[in-house]
């Protein structure tokens, strides 16, 4: 199919087409571009490749035929004109940071975010960049943390590791009522299968790539996706500059993780919404965080904003540190392991890792408490992942 053909298609057509372009060979799967440069017909035509005045690859830290497939697909799917792959999702934050902002400028972001991005944005200050964290789920914080100098908002939604969710559109009206200022949404959690945060008025879509856009935890990657006139002016010469970029082989790898996308998140979801309604019934367990939940805050604005709550699900369990690690070393099918998104359900604790850097101080802030479990829910059978999650859980009942 041409490009143009898929303009009027779904989510899952878009999925298995966009970015697809058969070469001469006539192959059916896309084929992987592992080189690390192009070649010319002759001097003169190396000279207008470079310079920008003939279309071509020229070398695979900026052009790579793979990376360009998943980027077109991506960006179909997110429903942006142009996307930018890079080499992980911090990559992408930074290419995010580098390409926008200057010395002077200031950020406003949701206090919950992944814990390397908080540390990311703080580590600005050696450059004059100045970060204010608020209150995710509070937009009157965003306009209060609003100064004249505010050039980017960004926030998380779902957030991990408590799921809050964020008022695209509100925070949106805030960043365009500011004038120059964009608002970036990492969109990692919930993926465009679930979530289309430009259609809410976002200008910028973050992914860390290496999450569910893969699925299988095998590539670290990321993205951008946003207008083509950011990416060729702001993003693109940052990259080709600095080079965050994308492995053809990885690129190749989430384009194949993007085809099942749509059917692995509702999956997923299906799965963390039976594994949520049974831990807040579970006597061990304090509090379930899970947006799907009909106790969840934020339940009326994540059913308005997504199609599916996601498959992250975080509990707390009386007794610190000591009981949540209790847990974590009683499980069986869950892999101890930082990532998430993964096709095999994985057990965290935030506190001691992915948000370990943080200060105590904006730890508690956050809300990340020692007794708190983090799970990413694979897609196994649920009745295994509730048989063993209950194993793990039962010590802490009996207060053996
Ligand atoms: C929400 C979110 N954003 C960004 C990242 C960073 O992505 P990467 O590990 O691909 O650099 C992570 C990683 O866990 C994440 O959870």
């Amino acid at each position: 199919m041409t490009d143009d053909s898929l303009d009027t298609c779904g989510l899952d057509t878009l999925a298995t087409h966009a970015g697809s372009h058969r070469s001469a060979e006539r192959e059916n799967s896309e084929p992987v571009f592992l080189t690390s440069s192009f070649c010319f017909d002759s001097a003169a035509h190396a000279a207008a490749v470079f310079a920008g005045d003939v279309d071509g690859n020229v070398y695979s830290r900026f052009t790579n035929p793979t990376v360009r497939a998943f980027e077109e697909r991506l960006a179909a799917l997110e429903g942006g004109e142009a996307c930018l792959a890079t080499a992980s999702g911090m990559s992408a934050i930074l290419t995010l940071v580098m390409g926008l902002l200057k010395s002077g400028d200031h950020v406003v972001c949701s206090r919950s975010v992944f814990g390397t991005t908080t540390g990311l944005l703080q580590s600005m200050s050696r450059f004059g960049i100045a970060v204010s964290f608020v209150e995710a789920a509070d937009v009157s914080a965003w306009t209060a943390a609003v100064t004249p100098n505010t050039r980017l908002m960004f926030l998380e939604t779902p957030s991990n590791p408590l799921g809050e969710v964020v008022d695209i559109a509100a925070v949106a009206t805030i960043a365009r009522a500011q004038g120059d200022c964009l608002l970036a949404v990492d969109n990692c959690f919930c993926t465009p299968a679930l979530q289309r945060p430009l259609a809410l008025g976002a200008d910028i879509v973050i992914h860390s790539a290496t999450k569910y856009l893969d699925g299988q935890g095998r590539c670290v990657g990321g993205a951008l996706v946003t207008t083509a006139q950011l990416i060729r002016e702001k993003f693109f010469p940052f990259l080709r500059a600095a080079g965050p970029s994308m492995s053809p082989f990885n690129a190749w790898v989430f384009l194949k993780g993007l085809e099942t996308l749509n059917l692995r998140m509702r999956a997923h979801s299906a799965n963390a919404g039976a594994l949520a309604e049974w831990l807040q019934g579970h006597p061990a367990v304090s509090r379930v965080h899970y947006p799907g939940l009909a106790t969840h805050p934020q339940r009326a604005l994540a059913l308005r904003q997504q199609t599916g709550f996601g498959g992250i699900v975080s509990f707390e369990v009386e007794g610190g540190r000591e009981a949540a690690w209790r847990v974590i070393d009683g499980v069986r099918l869950f892999a101890i392991t930082g990532n998430l998104g993964d096709t095999r359900s994985i057990i965290t604790h935030p506190a001691t890792t992915t948000h370990g850097r943080l200060s105590a101080d904006d730890r508690a802030k956050a809300g990340i408490v020692d007794g708190l479990v983090r799970l990413s829910v694979g897609l196994e059978d649920v009745a295994d992942l509730r048989r063993d999650l209950a194993a793990a859980l039962a010590p802490l009942q009996s207060g053996a």
